[in-house]
């Protein structure tokens, strides 16, 4: 039986009413989209891999100093978060050429990237996340310049920090997707990073055999997709068991 309120539900988490004013539970499910849902399947145990691995790095990155919404993980597939209320932007970082940015500048894809760059993307299902610059986001008001700026030094320390770590255990960061909120801690706010980092948001290729280890496996249809995911976390160090059998409906969070 499940009693919590559910929030929002996207499509491969859901956010349910925390134990605490402020908190709220994020739920990783196994559902697999791409394409702004028009490619959709189950994938058995990604929900889990997920959960673990975002765990992990908004961990290391709160311990350099990174602000985020993580609080900890309470169970398998569900992680304890603050409340904070997302800027609708979706922030890009880039240090080799793939996916969109390869077709849109006909760039070959693994070409390095003369110097990392952040891009922005309007968060509008209906509107496919189109892309857009500060310009837009400051005059639509969908953050301030200060904001922005914070977010762009955010970024760039995430990516520092990510590339360098995943370059430790043999994979190389060609790209990635982050999101950030505003924190309300009395009068005062914050934007600390949100959402998650899995291989669901990433581009993960291994160093030496350029294998992808992330949803381009399930976007492209090579199949692997949980393998590939199991990999990066048998990388970074973190024993999952097996993910399939992690239930997958909703657990009752306990608060202590
Ligand atoms: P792209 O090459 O398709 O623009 O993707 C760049 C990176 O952003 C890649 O690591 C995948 C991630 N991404 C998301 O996490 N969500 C999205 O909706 C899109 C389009 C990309």
């Amino acid at each position: 039986m499940n009693r919590r309120r559910k929030v929002y539900e996207g499509k491969a988490k859901i956010l349910y009413e925390g134990p605490e004013p402020g908190t709220l539970v994020q739920h990783f499910k196994d559902d697999a989209t791409a394409f702004n849902n028009k490619k959709h399947d189950r994938v058995e145990g990604k929900g889990v891999l997920n959960n673990r691995i975002s765990e992990y790095l908004f961990n290391k990155l709160g311990d350099v100093g990174v602000p985020t919404h993580f609080i900890k993980r309470l169970n398998m597939r569900e992680q304890l978060i603050r409340e904070v209320e997302i800027i609708p932007i979706e922030v890009v970082i880039r240090n080799v050429a793939a996916g969109s940015l390869s077709t849109r500048l006909g760039l070959d894809e693994g070409t390095t990237l003369p110097r990392s760059i952040v891009e922005f993307y309007y968060k509008s299902d209906e509107l496919d996340d189109p892309m857009v610059t500060e310009e837009h986001i400051t005059a639509f008001g969908w953050a301030t310049p200060q904001e922005l700026d914070d977010i762009m030094s955010l970024a760039l320390r995430i990516n520092d920090f990510l590339s360098g770590l995943f370059l430790g255990v043999g994979i190389r960061l060609v790209d990635f997707k982050v999101e950030f909120g505003r924190l309300w801690e009395g009068e005062q706010m914050r934007v600390v990073l949100a959402d998650e980092i899995s291989p669901d948001c990433c581009r993960l290729w291994d160093i030496e055999t350029h294998d992808k280890l992330d949803k381009d496996r399930f976007r492209r249809d090579m199949g692997g997709l949980v393998e590939a995911y199991q990999e990066v976390a048998r990388r970074l160090g973190l024993h999952v068991g097996n993910p399939g059998q992690a239930q997958s409906g909703p657990v009752l969070v306990q608060s202590k």
